[in-house]
């Protein structure tokens, strides 16, 4: 299906809120202009393949619910050598990222509009596969009763392990300490993966806007890194 619902059911509860303001002006005006460049558009029955449409060979990284484009930036000035692909749902973010990349002159990010569990399970050339997979501070969704709208979840993970390359990296920041205990139960509920003991999450991403409003509320920044051996 080229959407999100089958036989009349959504496929995923919405792991975003619905609304998330208006576009500024200047936001209306970069998405305008610069989609073109950096957006790759999905269309039901065509896959993306990154190889055709980024230009280089160099690993692909990828960053699901990239806010305002933050770490999307620092990815992309720290491993020049990287593709760097975003998913974000809402346009306010998209056209702040953007902004960033086009003030920066970033060649290497592009970036896709849509529910990421879509894309990645639908809309992706085989073999694609990411070295690195960023989730940074998803909406937490911190009830019990919200917890199944919670983004990583067990059919997320399976998503990933087909996506990433052998000894890929998943990394998972949040500032929410039930969010963090979820994550753990759900990856070590998988088999395979493992502690990526070796690498240090919070050099491995640039400060973002939900971190500097967990950090306001002197809530405690947990990174989560893991790889996947394939
Ligand atoms: C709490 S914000 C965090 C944004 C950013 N990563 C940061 O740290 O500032 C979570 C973001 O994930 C996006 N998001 C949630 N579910 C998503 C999904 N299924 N696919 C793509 N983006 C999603 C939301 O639109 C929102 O921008």
């Amino acid at each position: 299906m080229s959407n999100l619902k089958r036989n009349g059911s959504l496929r995923w509860t919405p792991s975003y809120l619905r609304r998330q303001g208006q576009m500024t002006p200047g936001q209306k005006r970069i998405y305008r202009d610069k989609w073109d460049d950096f957006g790759l558009e999905f269309r039901y029955g065509e896959l993306i393949d990154p190889a055709v449409v980024f230009p280089g060979d160099g690993p692909l990284h990828l960053e699901i619910g990239f806010g305002m484009g933050e770490n999307l930036i620092f990815q992309a000035k720290t491993h020049p050598e990287a593709r760097i692909l975003g998913i974000e749902v809402h346009k306010p973010g998209i056209g702040s990222a953007l902004k960033k990349i086009e003030q920066e002159k970033l060649g290497n990010i592009r970036l896709m509009r849509g529910d990421a569990r879509l894309i990645l399970s639908d809309y992706l050339v085989e073999p694609t596969r990411f070295r690195q997979i960023s989730v940074l501070f998803p909406d937490p969704w911190p009830d019990p009763e919200s917890a199944h709208r919670r983004i990583v979840q067990d059919d997320l993970l399976a998503l990933f392990e087909a996506r990433l390359s052998p000894g890929g990296i998943l990394h998972i920041a949040t500032d929410v300490d039930v969010y963090r205990d979820h994550c753990l139960e759900i990856v070590s509920a998988r088999k395979g993966w493992e502690k990526a003991g070796d690498y240090d999450g919070k050099r491995m991403r640039g400060p973002t806007r939900y971190e500097l409003k967990g950090l306001e509320k002197d809530h405690t920044i947990h990174d989560m890194v893991f790889r996947w051996p394939g």
